[in-house]
């Protein structure tokens, strides 16, 4: 890559996708007006052209009434409607190549610059902008914004977008041009206005500019709470939000995660196995643990994905170290060679009450093997977990699973949001 390389984005389509808030604030504005419901595929054409336009357009209102329902529309995207915004997958990690590769990044758009501003800065992409322009009432020819957006003596640019004006403003620009296709432009639209290369997804982007850039490193997550510490849950918000984010996220869980592991959980988990010794279930985990390691996460963590695991090694330092009393630094020896230095960059620990939360499993669903064991067992185990959350704080977010389940999820994701977005820099 030349040494003063700018690459421009177009925001909507490019990198965030506008269309969950867009089309909420339509039918959010049709529904206060007083109007029938629009079906989806109406209320998606609201995307692009002005809205008074499409008010009219779309729902027959008078100029006047159109403008009654901008205001509404404005007043709920202007407070919750922009930030029904996605980040497509692999954007971060497209972001962080380019970075490191040595470009210039900056962003250009038709969007008023307030919103652009404030999506970037909510989903943590603004440190990765050098350069942001956007459109204004006297000025909002894709061409132009590029021109503004170039630093003299920029060797190398490229505008990178899902639409024709994209391509088009960049060839007026004298600028290289990319057109990506996951956005609302077709590629024979991308094509035949101009675009020099094209990318299906954002991490091809990457191929496409700096294919020397590898070894983006990703990150290890896990979630630990005892049972019934509603950690099911909070792990689906959770990865909502980290794909809502534009983090690849790879979904697993302990024991199991691959098919060898799956078929140790199942001997573990079997109500039938009462003959189990102690260290032979130790022994499993570990073994599930040592394979899941080696064949996924690892793989996973190298390739920049995000690894979301449903319980790792601490599980087995505090049911069986703990509940079972085979001694938390005898369980972590067990465990070293199959985790082999391999451990999360971050736990989230749901604290609860072992009591309460066994009320609240048993309210829930029939009980396992490990789920039959005596209050004392559970004691322990949660016992285990705080001792390891003492020698590990700077690893563990605590949060008080007690609460409800909105205020958890918020927790947790300004905790993990801050540590990785930490972490990309
Ligand atoms: P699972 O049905 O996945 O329970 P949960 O939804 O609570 O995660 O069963 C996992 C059980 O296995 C759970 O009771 C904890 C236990 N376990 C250990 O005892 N040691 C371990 O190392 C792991 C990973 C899990």
């Amino acid at each position: 890559m030349k040494p003063n390389t700018w690459i421009l984005f177009d925001l909507d389509g490019t990198l965030t996708q506008s269309e969950e808030g867009i089309t909420n604030c339509a039918m959010y504005a049709a529904e206060k007006m007083g109007l029938p419901r629009l079906e989806m595929e109406t209320l998606r054409k609201f995307i692009g052209p002005p809205l008074a336009w499409s008010f009219q357009e779309y729902m027959g209102l008078s100029p006047e009434k159109a403008e009654r329902a901008v205001t509404i529309y404005r007043e709920r995207y202007n407070t919750v409607g922009l930030f029904e915004n996605r980040v497509y997958p692999g954007v971060r990690y497209m972001l962080r190549a380019l970075r490191k590769a040595g470009a210039h990044t900056g962003v250009v758009t038709g969007k008023p610059i307030g919103p652009t501003k404030r999506i970037l800065e909510h989903f943590g992409l603004m440190k990765w902008m050098e350069s942001v322009v956007s459109a204004t009432d006297n000025r909002a020819e894709k061409e132009h914004l590029i021109r503004e957006a170039l630093p003299d003596g920029a060797e190398e640019v490229w505008m990178v977008g899902d639409r024709k004006f994209d391509m088009e403003g960049g060839v007026k620009a004298g600028v290289h041009t990319l057109g990506v296709t996951y956005g609302y432009g077709s590629e024979e639209e991308l094509v035949s206005s101009g675009a020099e290369r094209i990318a299906h997804t954002p991490r091809e982007i990457a191929e496409i500019l700096c294919p020397e850039v590898r070894e983006i490193r990703g990150a290890f997550l896990s979630m630990e709470g005892p049972d019934g510490s509603g950690k099911g849950t909070q792990l689906e918000r959770l990865s909502d939000t980290l794909d809502r984010w534009g983090f690849e996220v790879v979904h697993t869980r302990e024991p199991g995660g691959t098919p060898i592991g799956e078929k140790i959980r199942e001997i573990l988990l079997d109500p039938e196995n009462k003959a189990m010794a102690d260290e032979t279930e130790a022994l499993l985990y570990a073994a599930s643990r040592a394979q899941h390691v080696r064949e996924k996460i690892r793989p996973a963590v190298a390739a920049g994905k995000l690894v979301l695991c449903d319980r790792f090694l601490d599980s087995s330092v505090a049911y069986q170290g703990g509940g079972r009393q085979l001694g938390i630094d005898e369980v972590l020896a067990i465990n070293e060679p199959a985790v082999d230095g391999t451990l999360p960059d971050m736990t989230v620990y749901l604290d609860i009450d072992h009591r309460v939360a066994m009320a609240r499993r048993c309210a829930a669903s029939e009980p396992d093997r490990l789920e039959l064991e005596a209050e004392s067992f559970h004691a322990r185990v949660e016992d285990g977990y705080h001792q390891l959350i003492a020698r590990n704080p700077e690893r563990f977010a605590v949060v008080d699973a007690a609460k409800s389940r909105e205020e958890i999820a918020a927790e947790i994701a300004e905790k993990v949001l801050k540590r990785l977005t930490e972490m990309e820099d």
